[in-house]
Protein backbone atom coordinates (compact mmCIF):
# COMPACT_ATOMS: atom_id res chain seq x y z
CA UNK A 1 0.00 0.00 0.00
CA UNK A 2 1.26 3.45 -0.87
CA UNK A 3 2.76 5.69 2.15
CA UNK A 4 1.02 8.64 1.35
CA UNK A 5 3.39 10.59 3.88
CA UNK A 6 6.59 9.38 2.29
CA UNK A 7 5.51 8.94 -1.75
CA UNK A 8 8.21 11.53 -3.52
CA UNK A 9 6.11 14.40 -4.70
CA UNK A 10 5.88 14.65 -8.92
CA UNK A 11 5.17 17.45 -10.70
CA UNK A 12 1.23 16.87 -10.77
CA UNK A 13 1.14 17.14 -7.05
CA UNK A 14 2.14 20.54 -7.20
CA UNK A 15 -0.06 23.40 -7.59
CA UNK A 16 0.42 27.21 -6.76
CA UNK A 17 -1.56 29.24 -4.84
CA UNK A 18 -3.71 32.22 -6.64
CA UNK A 19 -4.46 33.80 -2.78
CA UNK A 20 -4.80 33.78 0.49
CA UNK A 21 -7.16 35.68 3.15
CA UNK A 22 -6.23 35.87 7.09
CA UNK A 23 -9.37 36.18 9.30
CA UNK A 24 -8.29 36.04 12.69
CA UNK A 25 -4.60 35.25 13.95
CA UNK A 26 -5.81 31.56 14.20
CA UNK A 27 -7.57 30.96 11.19
CA UNK A 28 -6.89 32.01 7.13
CA UNK A 29 -8.20 30.50 3.52
CA UNK A 30 -6.29 30.05 0.41
CA UNK A 31 -7.12 28.90 -3.21
CA UNK A 32 -5.09 26.93 -5.47
CA UNK A 33 -4.79 25.69 -8.76
CA UNK A 34 -7.01 22.84 -9.63
CA UNK A 35 -5.78 19.87 -11.44
CA UNK A 36 -7.15 19.18 -14.94
CA UNK A 37 -7.75 15.84 -13.58
CA UNK A 38 -9.48 16.11 -10.40
CA UNK A 39 -12.76 15.05 -9.47
CA UNK A 40 -14.44 15.46 -5.88
CA UNK A 41 -17.67 15.18 -4.64
CA UNK A 42 -19.02 18.56 -2.55
CA UNK A 43 -17.80 17.95 1.18
CA UNK A 44 -15.03 15.90 -0.07
CA UNK A 45 -11.31 16.27 1.81
CA UNK A 46 -7.72 15.21 0.07
CA UNK A 47 -3.98 15.37 1.86
CA UNK A 48 -2.60 19.09 1.41
CA UNK A 49 0.92 20.34 2.43
CA UNK A 50 4.59 21.61 1.78
CA UNK A 51 7.80 20.31 1.72
CA UNK A 52 9.32 19.01 4.92
CA UNK A 53 12.77 20.18 6.42
CA UNK A 54 14.09 16.48 5.55
CA UNK A 55 12.76 16.55 2.16
CA UNK A 56 9.86 14.45 2.46
CA UNK A 57 6.02 15.69 1.87
CA UNK A 58 4.84 17.12 5.43
CA UNK A 59 0.59 16.10 4.35
CA UNK A 60 -2.16 17.13 6.21
CA UNK A 61 -6.02 15.98 5.37
CA UNK A 62 -7.91 19.20 4.61
CA UNK A 63 -11.74 19.40 3.30
CA UNK A 64 -12.36 21.32 0.43
CA UNK A 65 -14.31 24.43 0.59
CA UNK A 66 -14.93 24.94 -2.71
CA UNK A 67 -17.22 23.16 -4.95
CA UNK A 68 -17.07 21.12 -7.39
CA UNK A 69 -17.83 22.63 -10.11
CA UNK A 70 -15.28 25.26 -9.16
CA UNK A 71 -12.22 26.14 -11.24
CA UNK A 72 -9.67 26.37 -8.23
CA UNK A 73 -9.70 25.06 -4.89
CA UNK A 74 -9.99 26.38 -1.45
CA UNK A 75 -9.10 25.55 1.82
CA UNK A 76 -9.93 26.82 5.24
CA UNK A 77 -7.14 26.62 7.82
CA UNK A 78 -6.54 26.89 11.30
CA UNK A 79 -2.82 27.93 12.51
CA UNK A 80 -1.88 25.63 15.38
CA UNK A 81 0.73 27.18 17.15
CA UNK A 82 3.72 25.20 16.61
CA UNK A 83 1.92 22.95 14.39
CA UNK A 84 4.08 20.73 12.33
CA UNK A 85 2.47 22.36 8.69
CA UNK A 86 0.15 25.05 9.57
CA UNK A 87 3.02 26.69 11.44
CA UNK A 88 4.84 27.08 7.90
CA UNK A 89 1.60 26.98 5.86
CA UNK A 90 0.40 30.16 7.61
CA UNK A 91 2.63 32.09 5.20
CA UNK A 92 2.03 31.20 1.86
CA UNK A 93 1.61 34.02 -0.49
CA UNK A 94 0.34 33.87 -3.56
CA UNK A 95 3.14 32.05 -6.72
CA UNK A 96 4.08 29.48 -3.83
CA UNK A 97 3.54 25.91 -4.52
CA UNK A 98 2.09 23.67 -2.08
CA UNK A 99 1.71 19.91 -2.38
CA UNK A 100 -1.76 18.11 -2.94
CA UNK A 101 -2.59 14.46 -3.52
CA UNK A 102 -5.54 13.99 -5.52
CA UNK A 103 -7.27 11.50 -3.81
CA UNK A 104 -10.59 12.90 -2.54
CA UNK A 105 -12.83 10.44 -0.21
CA UNK A 106 -14.61 11.82 3.00
CA UNK A 107 -18.86 10.75 4.33
CA UNK A 108 -19.92 14.46 4.03
CA UNK A 109 -21.46 13.87 0.76
CA UNK A 110 -24.98 14.16 -1.06
CA UNK A 111 -24.55 10.38 -1.87
CA UNK A 112 -24.23 9.14 1.66
CA UNK A 113 -28.07 10.48 3.00
CA UNK A 114 -31.32 9.00 2.14
CA UNK A 115 -33.63 11.52 0.43
CA UNK A 116 -35.30 14.09 2.83
CA UNK A 117 -36.80 17.59 2.97
CA UNK A 118 -34.63 19.72 5.51
CA UNK A 119 -30.89 19.09 5.69
CA UNK A 120 -28.84 20.26 9.07
CA UNK A 121 -25.10 21.77 8.57
CA UNK A 122 -23.89 21.42 11.99
CA UNK A 123 -20.43 22.58 12.23
CA UNK A 124 -17.76 24.02 15.39
CA UNK A 125 -14.37 26.29 14.10
CA UNK A 126 -12.88 24.84 10.97
CA UNK A 127 -15.58 22.16 10.76
CA UNK A 128 -17.38 24.42 8.22
CA UNK A 129 -15.04 23.80 5.73
CA UNK A 130 -16.73 20.92 3.76
CA UNK A 131 -19.93 23.40 4.52
CA UNK A 132 -18.35 26.11 2.87
CA UNK A 133 -18.13 23.72 -0.67
CA UNK A 134 -21.74 21.75 0.36
CA UNK A 135 -23.29 25.54 0.31
CA UNK A 136 -22.03 26.40 -2.85
CA UNK A 137 -23.06 23.07 -4.51
CA UNK A 138 -26.24 22.89 -6.71
CA UNK A 139 -27.22 19.74 -5.70
CA UNK A 140 -27.40 21.28 -2.40
CA UNK A 141 -30.55 22.93 -2.88
CA UNK A 142 -32.03 20.40 -5.47
CA UNK A 143 -32.37 17.88 -2.92
CA UNK A 144 -33.72 20.06 -0.27
CA UNK A 145 -36.27 22.10 0.43
CA UNK A 146 -34.82 23.99 3.51
CA UNK A 147 -30.73 23.81 4.71
CA UNK A 148 -30.09 25.14 8.13
CA UNK A 149 -26.72 26.06 8.33
CA UNK A 150 -25.34 25.74 12.33
CA UNK A 151 -21.87 27.03 12.96
CA UNK A 152 -20.69 27.77 16.73
CA UNK A 153 -17.23 28.91 17.69
CA UNK A 154 -16.19 30.41 20.66
CA UNK A 155 -16.09 34.21 19.72
CA UNK A 156 -17.73 36.38 16.71
CA UNK A 157 -14.54 36.91 14.81
CA UNK A 158 -14.07 33.38 13.75
CA UNK A 159 -17.42 33.18 12.38
CA UNK A 160 -15.90 35.70 10.19
CA UNK A 161 -15.39 32.78 6.85
CA UNK A 162 -18.43 31.47 6.90
CA UNK A 163 -20.78 34.45 7.38
CA UNK A 164 -19.37 36.36 4.47
CA UNK A 165 -19.72 33.05 2.04
CA UNK A 166 -23.00 32.33 3.28
CA UNK A 167 -24.02 36.15 2.48
CA UNK A 168 -22.34 36.00 -0.67
CA UNK A 169 -24.32 33.66 -1.99
CA UNK A 170 -27.40 35.29 -2.59
CA UNK A 171 -25.59 37.16 -5.14
CA UNK A 172 -23.85 34.23 -6.59
CA UNK A 173 -24.61 34.46 -10.45
CA UNK A 174 -24.88 30.23 -10.45
CA UNK A 175 -26.56 29.61 -7.43
CA UNK A 176 -28.07 32.98 -6.16
CA UNK A 177 -31.52 32.30 -7.56
CA UNK A 178 -31.42 28.44 -6.25
CA UNK A 179 -30.66 29.79 -3.08
CA UNK A 180 -33.50 31.75 -2.40
CA UNK A 181 -34.70 31.57 1.07
CA UNK A 182 -34.59 27.74 1.50
CA UNK A 183 -31.00 28.39 3.45
CA UNK A 184 -31.52 29.60 7.43
CA UNK A 185 -27.47 30.30 8.87
CA UNK A 186 -27.53 30.44 12.50
CA UNK A 187 -24.32 31.35 13.56
CA UNK A 188 -23.98 31.16 17.35
CA UNK A 189 -21.07 32.25 19.99
CA UNK A 190 -20.06 30.13 23.68
CA UNK A 191 -17.86 32.40 25.01
CA UNK A 192 -18.60 36.28 23.79
CA UNK A 193 -22.01 37.75 23.38
CA UNK A 194 -23.62 37.83 19.90
CA UNK A 195 -27.32 37.45 18.63
CA UNK A 196 -27.46 33.88 19.08
CA UNK A 197 -25.67 32.19 22.13
CA UNK A 198 -24.63 28.38 22.90
CA UNK A 199 -23.94 24.98 21.56
CA UNK A 200 -24.97 23.15 19.09
CA UNK A 201 -25.95 20.43 21.05
CA UNK A 202 -27.78 22.86 23.52
CA UNK A 203 -29.83 24.18 21.26
CA UNK A 204 -30.84 21.61 19.33
CA UNK A 205 -31.59 19.77 22.76
CA UNK A 206 -33.83 22.58 24.52
CA UNK A 207 -35.51 23.57 21.05
CA UNK A 208 -34.28 27.12 20.90
CA UNK A 209 -33.10 26.81 17.05
CA UNK A 210 -36.29 25.49 16.32
CA UNK A 211 -38.42 28.18 17.74
CA UNK A 212 -35.60 30.97 16.48
CA UNK A 213 -36.12 29.50 12.98
CA UNK A 214 -39.82 29.10 13.05
CA UNK A 215 -39.06 25.34 12.37
CA UNK A 216 -40.66 22.16 13.39
CA UNK A 217 -38.37 19.67 15.97
CA UNK A 218 -36.29 17.20 13.93
CA UNK A 219 -37.95 14.15 12.33
CA UNK A 220 -36.24 11.13 10.75
CA UNK A 221 -38.98 11.17 8.29
CA UNK A 222 -37.63 14.65 6.79
CA UNK A 223 -34.52 15.40 8.32
CA UNK A 224 -31.50 14.71 7.38
CA UNK A 225 -28.16 15.92 8.87
CA UNK A 226 -24.01 15.94 8.54
CA UNK A 227 -21.84 16.62 11.25
CA UNK A 228 -18.24 18.23 11.13
CA UNK A 229 -16.31 19.12 14.48
CA UNK A 230 -14.15 18.27 17.36
CA UNK A 231 -13.84 14.70 18.57
CA UNK A 232 -16.26 15.31 21.64
CA UNK A 233 -18.40 17.76 19.50
CA UNK A 234 -19.13 15.02 16.81
CA UNK A 235 -19.83 12.08 19.80
CA UNK A 236 -22.43 15.15 21.71
CA UNK A 237 -24.17 15.56 18.49
CA UNK A 238 -24.42 12.36 17.78
CA UNK A 239 -26.27 11.21 20.96
CA UNK A 240 -28.62 14.44 20.09
CA UNK A 241 -29.12 13.10 16.43
CA UNK A 242 -30.24 9.68 17.28
CA UNK A 243 -32.46 10.79 20.18
CA UNK A 244 -34.37 12.34 17.20
CA UNK A 245 -34.57 9.02 15.30
CA UNK A 246 -31.68 9.45 13.23
CA UNK A 247 -29.32 7.04 12.51
CA UNK A 248 -25.93 7.14 10.87
CA UNK A 249 -24.93 6.17 6.93
CA UNK A 250 -22.22 6.05 5.09
CA UNK A 251 -21.20 6.33 1.81
CA UNK A 252 -21.93 2.30 1.54
CA UNK A 253 -25.20 2.41 3.22
CA UNK A 254 -27.01 6.03 3.11
CA UNK A 255 -29.18 6.87 6.19
CA UNK A 256 -30.25 10.38 7.60
CA UNK A 257 -27.24 11.79 8.78
CA UNK A 258 -23.16 11.43 8.67
CA UNK A 259 -19.96 12.63 10.29
CA UNK A 260 -16.49 13.63 9.53
CA UNK A 261 -13.88 14.79 12.16
CA UNK A 262 -12.61 18.40 11.79
CA UNK A 263 -9.24 17.32 13.35
CA UNK A 264 -7.56 14.87 15.69
CA UNK A 265 -7.05 16.11 18.71
CA UNK A 266 -4.17 15.95 20.76
CA UNK A 267 -3.65 12.49 21.94
CA UNK A 268 -6.09 10.75 20.02
P1 LIG B 1 -1.16 18.79 13.89
O1 LIG B 1 0.02 18.08 14.48
O2 LIG B 1 -1.89 18.10 12.77
O3 LIG B 1 -2.21 19.13 15.02
C1 LIG B 1 -1.76 19.54 16.30
C2 LIG B 1 -2.97 19.75 17.19
O4 LIG B 1 -3.64 20.94 16.78
C3 LIG B 1 -4.04 18.66 17.12
O5 LIG B 1 -3.71 17.59 17.98
C4 LIG B 1 -5.27 19.39 17.55
O6 LIG B 1 -5.34 19.47 18.95
C5 LIG B 1 -5.05 20.81 16.99
N1 LIG B 1 -5.73 21.01 15.68
C6 LIG B 1 -5.37 20.48 14.48
N2 LIG B 1 -6.22 20.89 13.52
C7 LIG B 1 -7.13 21.68 14.11
C8 LIG B 1 -8.26 22.39 13.63
N3 LIG B 1 -8.62 22.37 12.33
N4 LIG B 1 -8.99 23.11 14.50
C9 LIG B 1 -8.64 23.13 15.83
N5 LIG B 1 -7.57 22.48 16.34
C10 LIG B 1 -6.82 21.77 15.50
N6 LIG B 1 -7.78 21.45 9.44
C11 LIG B 1 -8.11 22.64 8.93
O7 LIG B 1 -7.60 23.67 9.39
N7 LIG B 1 -8.99 22.74 7.88
C12 LIG B 1 -9.60 21.65 7.34
O8 LIG B 1 -10.37 21.77 6.39
C13 LIG B 1 -9.29 20.37 7.89
N8 LIG B 1 -9.88 19.25 7.41
C14 LIG B 1 -9.60 18.04 8.01
C15 LIG B 1 -10.27 16.90 7.57
C16 LIG B 1 -10.04 15.66 8.19
C17 LIG B 1 -10.79 14.43 7.72
C18 LIG B 1 -9.10 15.57 9.26
C19 LIG B 1 -8.81 14.25 9.93
C20 LIG B 1 -8.39 16.70 9.65
C21 LIG B 1 -8.65 17.94 9.06
N9 LIG B 1 -7.97 19.10 9.47
C22 LIG B 1 -8.34 20.32 8.95
C23 LIG B 1 -6.88 19.06 10.45
C24 LIG B 1 -5.54 19.01 9.68
O9 LIG B 1 -5.41 17.72 9.11
C25 LIG B 1 -4.31 19.31 10.57
O10 LIG B 1 -4.41 18.67 11.81
C26 LIG B 1 -4.14 20.81 10.79
O11 LIG B 1 -3.88 21.43 9.54
C27 LIG B 1 -2.94 21.14 11.73
O12 LIG B 1 -1.78 20.59 11.20
P2 LIG B 1 -0.40 20.75 11.95
O13 LIG B 1 0.59 19.84 11.31
O14 LIG B 1 -0.04 22.20 12.04
O15 LIG B 1 -0.72 20.25 13.44
P1 LIG C 1 -17.56 25.91 24.48
O1 LIG C 1 -16.97 27.27 24.40
O2 LIG C 1 -18.79 25.85 25.36
O3 LIG C 1 -16.55 24.85 24.85
P2 LIG C 1 -13.08 24.51 20.48
O4 LIG C 1 -12.50 25.84 20.13
O5 LIG C 1 -12.83 24.03 21.87
O6 LIG C 1 -12.82 23.45 19.43
O7 LIG C 1 -14.67 24.72 20.45
C1 LIG C 1 -15.32 25.29 19.32
C2 LIG C 1 -16.78 25.47 19.66
O8 LIG C 1 -17.38 24.18 19.86
C3 LIG C 1 -16.97 26.22 20.96
O9 LIG C 1 -18.04 27.13 20.79
C4 LIG C 1 -17.30 25.13 21.96
O10 LIG C 1 -18.15 25.55 23.02
C5 LIG C 1 -18.03 24.13 21.10
N1 LIG C 1 -17.91 22.77 21.63
C6 LIG C 1 -16.78 22.18 22.08
N2 LIG C 1 -17.03 20.93 22.49
C7 LIG C 1 -18.35 20.72 22.31
C8 LIG C 1 -19.21 19.61 22.54
N3 LIG C 1 -18.75 18.48 23.08
N4 LIG C 1 -20.52 19.75 22.23
C9 LIG C 1 -20.99 20.90 21.71
N5 LIG C 1 -20.22 21.97 21.46
C10 LIG C 1 -18.91 21.90 21.75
Amino acid sequence: MRDEMNAPVTLPDAQTVTSVKHWTDRLFSFRVTRPPSLRFRSGEFVMIGLMGDTGKPLLRAYSIASPAWDDELEFYSIKVPDGPLTSKLQHIQPGDQIILRPKPVGTLVHDALLPGSRLWLLSTGTGFAPFASLLREPETYEKYDQVIMMHTCREVAELAYGRQLVESLKDDPLIGDMVGDKLKYYPTTTREASLHMGRITDNLTSGKVFTDLGLAAMDPAEDRAMVCGSLAFNHDVKAVLEKFGLREGANSEPLEYVVEKAFVGDGI
